[in-house]
Order: structure tokens, then C-alpha cells, then sequence
């Protein structure tokens, strides 16, 4: 090891240089190739805003821009990787990797105008650029801080974007606009000459957010139908049959894209045309930090499904005492001007929520066998989790709770509520082709193909569809889904391009989750756990 100045060698303990004094830096060992989306923001003109004040009038003029910069990145789970003085470079999806780096990084930008105009100071305007790519990211620690440093040519587009981007407007390249098309809206602005960059640059503008889940987004675009599952569903079938005498609740547990959110949907659909009545919402990154916003989608979800009940509509609040239906209301964000719930302690208040919320589940369950089907449970509000936790454990005969959850996050009650949890895996290969078969023919041509992206994607179905979308999209293959052909066909075709550009299979493990590729076995098994 050498000194950055003077390039003396270095004892590896030491703080600092003994021959010229200077602090120690190290960057430590585990550099990391990442897929990540980089977000860029600054105060427009922010020279021109404090060319006349002193320097403390400056800081003070612009620290209230940056701390909402840094607040909407934080609440999006991005990290401020450097302070440019006027604005801020932050990172999604490292240094712990989140598949949904990109839609993140679009709500921390519209959540970061959303601050900086509401600070109500017309001088300050912001512009924003977002760019998903490839860089390395390590730490460079000194003697009295850690940096967390990205690298990587990836950082420049995103910055170029912040420059060209109009007044409190966030520009977007194609690589982020792919990546959240679905969870924010974007207008198309052509190409535009980027400085440093040879040709135009497609850049788009976020319009706003849509917030639609990620199952929301890929069910549009699924193309396969639903293969194998046979061991879950057979689980899923006794759970509703024991449904009959007492509440069941199930977990399906498993990493990003393993099929949890198809299972399930697949499962109610049969319910329902068996007479089930379907409650059913889905926790949101993005209003995480949002008291009872799961609860109040869960609340929405199952009064709607009353009202519109089909045999007998009706409205389970009507039964309720005043309290209870202040309770509701409170959720539900409608004016509630009753003394007597104003006068409460938040404990009570928070009481008497989980009791009306409880009332409202148990009562339609009571009328008609009822699912209430809870998605992505790992990112669900704590006010709501807490309310979620007794609704899991109800005396409700009837009632079917139908939980899907990522294995980080999963909630500390699920062993609580002698819940059944269902460790969901990768399809086995067998399935993993019935798939291939559906999306790109039977045709024995592509034999060679479909194995090996069988053993690229280790069988999990989202890396199987996002690997043929890439192809296709590339023109490797060319055709209608359910009858493509490669275009060229080689034996050494490389599948890496495809699915790194769109996303990185490999950036969409949950957080501490492995790879699926990294995995031994492919096989389907289930886990059955009943704790006391
Ligand atoms: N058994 C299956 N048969 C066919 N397609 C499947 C199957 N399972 C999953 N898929 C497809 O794979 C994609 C990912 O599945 P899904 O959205 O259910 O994953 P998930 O486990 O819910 O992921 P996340 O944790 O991100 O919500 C979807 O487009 C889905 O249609
Ligand atoms: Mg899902």
C-alpha cells in the first residue's frame, strides 16, 4: 500500500503517512459492478441567486433546496452519494440492491420538485436528471468519514440530463424510462444534443406518478400462460377447505420475481368463480412512510366489494358504533368533527382502528366466504402492520388471508398468527421450458436457446421473460410471441446483453437475497410452519 501524495509504503494499520503526514485513504476492497439508477439535482442559477450575499447568506439562502433534496432522496431509499454546493448526486439500488431502483429514483425526483416548490420561495428551482446504467461503487474511507463513491461513465448522462432539464422539470434517459414505465408516466422529448455525447440522446420528462404495482405492470405485459405450481396450489386448496371452520392464513414467501403475485392471482381467480369474495390491495415503496395507507387500500378494497356484493350489497359500517365509525373515517382520510374521537389518546385511537378495521373484515366474511389477498407485504406502513397483524389472527370462519411477501421485510407477526408459510422456488426445468414453449414456439429449432436460458435464468420466471423480451427487442428474435426464431442463429449466442440492459436480472434480488443462477438446485419445495 502507498501514500496518494507522496507515494512513501504504507504500514496496512496505519492512519497516517510517516513520511509526509498525510491521512491514510483507503478504498476498500470490495468494489462492486452494479446496476443502479443515479439521480443528479441542482438549484437552477444558483450563482446568479447569491452573487451578492455573503458567503453564510449564501449557505443559508440555498441549505433549505438541499435539505428537501436529501429528505426526498431518503424517503425513497436512495443514498446522497456527493454534495455539489447547490444540489446533490444520489444512488438507488446500492450499496444493498433493490430491484426497484428506477421507479424509487422517479418518485424521490417528484418528490424532490414537490418539496423544493413548496418551500415557497420563487428564486428556488430545481432541475433533475435520472439515468439507469452500470457503475462501480466502493468505499473510500479516511481518517474521519466513509464515503460511499460510484464511478463510471453512467454518471455523466445523468448529469448532462439535470443540465438540459427545463425549471422544476426531471429528465430521463431511455435505460431509467424502461425500467419505470408503468410506476410514473413519461412524456417523450426526442432526441437532444447532449454535451459529450457524439449523437442526440432520447430523453423523456416524468409527467407523474402512476403507482401501480410491479404485478400490475408485468400482467400487462405477461405472455406466458400459468405453468406448474402443483405441490403450492394443492397447499393453497387444504388451506381453504380448513378456511371453512376457522381463518387461514398463508404466506407465499419468496425473491423478487420467483411468481408469488402469479400464484396468487391465478388461486383467487378459482375462488372466485367458486362464489369467494375477493378483498384485495398491495403495499407501496413509495408510501411506506405513509400511516394506514396500506390499511386504508385494504379498507377501500373490502367496503367497495360490500357495497357491490352482487347477491346482497351492503355497507358493514352501519353496524358499528360512533367511535368505530370515527375510526374509519380517520383511515379512510374523510372529515371526521366528532368531539369525542378528537379528545382520544393516539393509543386509543390507534385501538380502535385495528377494532373497526377487524369488525369491517369479520362482518363481510361472516356473509360470504371472503379472500383478502395482501401483496408485497415487505414494504407495508407500521401503522397498518400493526392493524394487519390481529386481522391475521381473527376468529373469522370464512375468511382466507392470502399474503405475499419478500423473505427481507417479511413482518415479525407471521409466526404469531400460525400463519402457513410457502417458501416459494425457482419452476424446475421442466416448467421453465413450458414457459419458453409458450413464448417462443415449440419449434425444436430453438432447443439450443431455450436450454440455455433455462440455465442463464436458473428458472425463475421473471428472468425467463425478461431475458425473450430483451431478445426479441434486440432482434436476436424476430416473430410473434408464440412463434419467434433467431434471426442468426449461433450456438454462442450471448444472453448477458439483453438482460443486463433491461434490468439486470441479477439487480433485482431483493436486498441479501441471492441470485437465483447462484442456487444448487432448481427444484420446487415447500416449506410448511406452524408456530406456536
Ligand atoms: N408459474 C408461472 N407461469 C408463468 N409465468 C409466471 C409464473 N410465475 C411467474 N410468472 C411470470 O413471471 C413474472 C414475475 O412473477 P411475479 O410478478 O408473480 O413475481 P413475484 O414473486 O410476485 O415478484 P415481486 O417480489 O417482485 O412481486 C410475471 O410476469 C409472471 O406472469
Ligand atoms: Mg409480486
Amino acid at each position: 500500500m502507498h501514500c496518494v501524495a507522496c507515494q512513501s509504503a504504507i504500514d496496512p494499520g496505519d492512519s497516517w503517512c510517516s513520511s509526509c503526514g498525510v491521512a491514510v485513504r483507503r478504498s476498500e476492497p470490495d468494489n462492486e459492478r452494479r446496476f443502479v439508477t443515479i439521480l443528479r439535482a441542482d438549484v437552477v442559477d444558483s450563482t446568479g441567486l447569491v452573487a451578492d450575499l455573503d458567503p453564510e447568506e449564501a449557505v443559508s439562502r440555498l441549505e433549505p433546496a438541499l435539505a428537501a433534496m436529501r429528505g426526498a432522496v431518503r424517503q425513497f431509499g436512495g443514498i446522497v452519494s456527493k454534495e455539489l454546493g447547490d444540489g446533490v448526486s444520489a444512488v438507488f439500488g446500492a450499496p444493498i440492491a433493490d430491484d426497484n431502483h428506477a421507479p424509487l429514483a422517479c418518485h424521490a425526483a417528484i418528490e424532490l420538485v414537490r418539496r423544493v416548490v413548496g418551500l415557497g420561495d420563487p428564486g428556488l428551482q430545481v432541475r433533475v436528471g435520472l439515468h439507469s446504467g452500470h457503475v462501480v461503487a466502493y468505499m473510500v474511507s479516511s481518517e474521519f468519514s466513509k464515503v460511499y463513491e460510484i464511478g463510471g461513465a453512467a454518471q455523466h448522462l445523468a448529469a448532462r440530463l439535470e443540465s438540459a432539464a427545463e425549471a422544476n422539470q426531471i429528465y430521463v434517459s431511455k435505460a431509467c424510462q424502461e425500467l419505470a414505465e408503468g410506476h410514473v408516466r413519461f412524456e417523450y422529448l426526442g432526441g437532444k444534443p447532449l454535451r459529450g455525447f457524439n449523437q442526440a440522446v432520447p430523453v423523456y420528462r416524468i409527467v407523474g406518478a402512476s403507482d401501480l404495482s410491479s404485478w400490475r405492470v408485468r400482467r400487462a405485459r405477461s405472455v406466458s400462460r400459468f405453468v406448474d405450481r402443483t405441490t403450492e396450489r394443492a397447499l393453497l386448496a387444504r388451506a381453504v377447505e380448513s378456511a371453512r371452520t376457522s381463518r387461514r392464513t398463508v404466506l407465499l414467501l419468496g425473491d423478487a420475481g420467483i411468481g408469488k403475485s402469479r400464484l396468487a392471482h391465478e388461486f383467487v381467480q378459482e375462488l372466485r368463480s367458486h362464489g369467494w369474495r375477493l378483498i384485495d390491495a398491495e403495499c407501496s415503496p413509495n408510501l411506506q412512510g405513509a400511516p394506514f395507507s396500506t390499511l386504508k387500500r385494504v379498507l377501500l378494497s373490502a367496503l367497495e366489494m360490500a357495497a357491490k356484493d352482487p347477491d346482497s350489497p351492503s355497507d358493514p359500517r352501519k353496524d358499528l358504533g360512533e367511535i368505530a365509525q370515527c375510526a374509519l373515517d380517520a383511515v379512510l382520510d374523510l372529515p371526521t368533527s366528532n368531539p369525542r374521537w378528537s379528545q382520544l389518546e393516539p393509543h386509543a385511537r390507534g385501538r380502535a382502528i385495528s377494532d373497526a378495521s377487524c369488525a369491517v373484515i369479520a362482518s363481510i366474511a361472516r356473509r360470504q366466504r371472503t379472500i383478502l389477498l395482501l401483496e408485497d407485504l415487505h414494504w407495508i406502513d407500521r401503522a397498518s402492520d400493526a392493524v394487519m397483524a390481529t386481522i391475521a389472527s381473527l376468529q373469522a370462519p370464512g375468511l382466507l388471508v392470502l399474503l405475499t411477501s419478500r423473505p427481507t421485510g417479511m413482518p415479525v407477526w407471521i409466526a404469531r398468527c400460525h400463519a402457513e408459510v410457502v417458501a416459494m422456488q425457482a419452476l424446475d426445468d421442466d416448467s421453465g421450458l413450458a414457459m419458453l414453449a409458450d413464448m417462443l414456439g415449440p419449434s425444436a429449432a430453438n432447443d439450443d436457446l431455450k436450454n440455455r436460458i433455462i440455465s442463464h435464468t436458473a428458472n425463475v420466471p421473471l428472468f425467463i421473460e425478461e431475458v425473450c423480451r430483451g431478445l426479441r427487442d434486440s432482434g436476436t428474435l424476430h416473430g410473434q410471441w408464440g412463434d419467434l426464431a433467431l434471426v442468426r442463429p449461433r450456438a454462442g449466442h450471448s444472453l448477458e446483453h439483453p438482460g443486463r440492459d433491461r434490468g439486470a436480472p441479477r439487480s433485482r434480488v431483493a436486498p441479501g437475497a441471492r441470485h437465483p443462477a447462484d442456487r444448487g438446485s432448481a427444484g420446487t419445495t415447500i416449506e410448511r410452519r406452524h408456530a406456536a
